[in-house]
């Protein structure tokens, strides 16, 4: 496997000696992350995951991904950020943005949003085809997959009965059964049940049952995913530069301090669209308090090229770029041969897309810089399981490094509350104060 971060393109904006001077800060950051991993209660548990999987939970929940391939046309997977970003990254990275297309289970995520239109047309494709759901919140109260959980449960009982749904509804979510919490309702109905653990917050869970379970499902093989986080974790186990992922992490805060106050995650694959999304969820929420952190934004080019791409090239000098160069295609297609040549491209007939996608990411990549856009690029060979678990691995302990230098804490999301509060006393949850326009 290759995974490589190339910082060619970051010369003309980071020096040497800008390196060197914030190598003290970036150790003292991974250090920091190394020590709570020692001490009880830290949210880091998530670092040492791909050397302890191999667990109970580990054994059912690839018996219950098998259970749903058997008995299910499709598995609903309700869940709302890192509760279902992960996952759906994942897929989308190994099979493709048109995975349900190609055979298979199809997965379906439910519960992201309030949006009635969005889960009507969920609702609708189950419609004809045997279903499982797996219902993932940590917290168990959130509202998004807490609505979602509701419709769901009513068609998979309606359509099964009491006894049949029983069978097909997965819940994972905190350990401890407290009075009323999901945890306790799924014991007393007896769903099979996946534990979120203590110290993983949602955003670094993707490889724990939140994310195994319904990658799994999908049958992509989660031993290969995390044989590549294993990988990850001993390639990047030092606390210095010799760690691709401490580097990255001092990379972003040099930028960040010479007003780079954004960061792109950007790839020339539409399956990665997905991972940009989980990289922006993952730092965003990781970074962004305080009155601090690098604002993550996503693109997917070429496409984004005729559209954000402009600003990119043009606008204010305030980001850098990070993109995942995907080197091998899952597919090739050539360009055929048109003897009329209308369209001007004749002089690419017989290439490949892959061949004409590379020349474009390069030619982007010389523009940006030149345009004032340092670029980090971070390349992997084939877009597969063991990269994906690598690429995770690394990114999350890149973001937690990086909120460290920063002097946050990379692991709590006190701004999420915010709106909450409002649209609870909005809608007259008890306990909620009078909504004050
Ligand atoms: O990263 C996080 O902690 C959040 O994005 C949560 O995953 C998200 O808010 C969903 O929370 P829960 O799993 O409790 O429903």
């Amino acid at each position: 496997m290759v995974f490589n971060v190339n910082t060619e393109f970051l010369k003309d904006f980071v020096s040497g000696e800008e390196m060197k001077a914030w190598e003290k800060k970036a150790v003292s950051a991974a250090e920091k992350l190394e020590a709570n991993i020692e001490k009880k209660d830290m949210p880091v548990g998530w670092t040492t995951l791909p050397d302890r999987y191999e667990t109970e939970e580990y054994a059912r929940i690839k018996k219950a991904a098998e259970k749903i391939r058997k008995d299910s046309g499709a598995l609903v997977v309700i869940g709302i950020g890192g509760s279902y970003l992960g996952a759906r990254a994942a897929i989308e990275f190994i099979q493709g943005e048109d995975h349900n297309a190609v055979g298979g289970v199809k997965v379906f995520f439910a519960g992201n949003s309030i949006d009635s239109d969005s889960l009507y047309g969920i609702i609708k494709q189950c419609e004809g085809v045997d279903i499982s759901v797996n219902v993932i919140s940590k917290s168990g109260t959130t509202t998004e997959p807490a609505i979602a959980f509701r419709v769901f449960r009513k068609i998979l009982e309606d359509r099964y009965g009491k006894e049949g749904a029983r069978e097909r509804i997965y819940v994972t979510t905190d350990k401890t059964p407290k009075p009323g919490n999901l945890r306790d309702f799924a014991e007393k109905e007896g769903y099979e049940t996946f534990v979120v653990p203590d110290d993983i917050g949602g955003r670094y869970s993707v490889l724990s049952s939140v994310g195994l379970l319904p990658i799994a499902a999908a049958g992509i093989d989660i031993d290969k995913i995390m044989e590549g986080a294993k990988k990850a974790r001993r390639d990047n186990a030092a606390c210095g530069y010799s760690s691709a992922a401490v580097k990255y992490a001092a990379i972003r805060n040099v930028l960040y301090s010479k007003g780079k106050n954004v960061e792109v995650f950007g790839s020339f694959s539409a399956s990665l669209r997905y991972t940009g999304e989980w990289l922006k969820q993952l730092f965003a929420e990781s970074e962004g308090k305080e009155g601090k952190g690098i604002f993550p934004a996503s693109v997917v080019y070429s496409t984004d090229l005729h559209s954000v791409g402009q600003y990119i090239q043009q606008g204010q000098r305030l980001l850098f770029q990070t993109i995942i160069d995907v080197r091998e295609p899952k597919h090739r297609i050539t360009i055929p041969q048109s003897a009329e040549n209308i369209d001007g491209i004749g002089y690419i007939e017989g290439k490949t897309l892959d061949f004409v996608n590379r020349k474009a990411l390069i030619g982007t990549m010389y523009a940006h810089r030149d345009g004032g856009v340092p670029n980090v690029i971070i390349e992997l060979e084939k877009a597969d399981e063991e990269h994906f678990g690598y690429m995770v691995y690394f990114f999350e302990k890149a973001c937690a490094v990086s909120g460290y230098i920063l002097g946050i804490n990379p692991f709590d999301q006190p701004g999420v509350e915010a709106y909450k509060k409002n649209m609870f006393s909005l809608l007259g949850k008890p306990g909620y104060p009078e909504f004050v326009f």
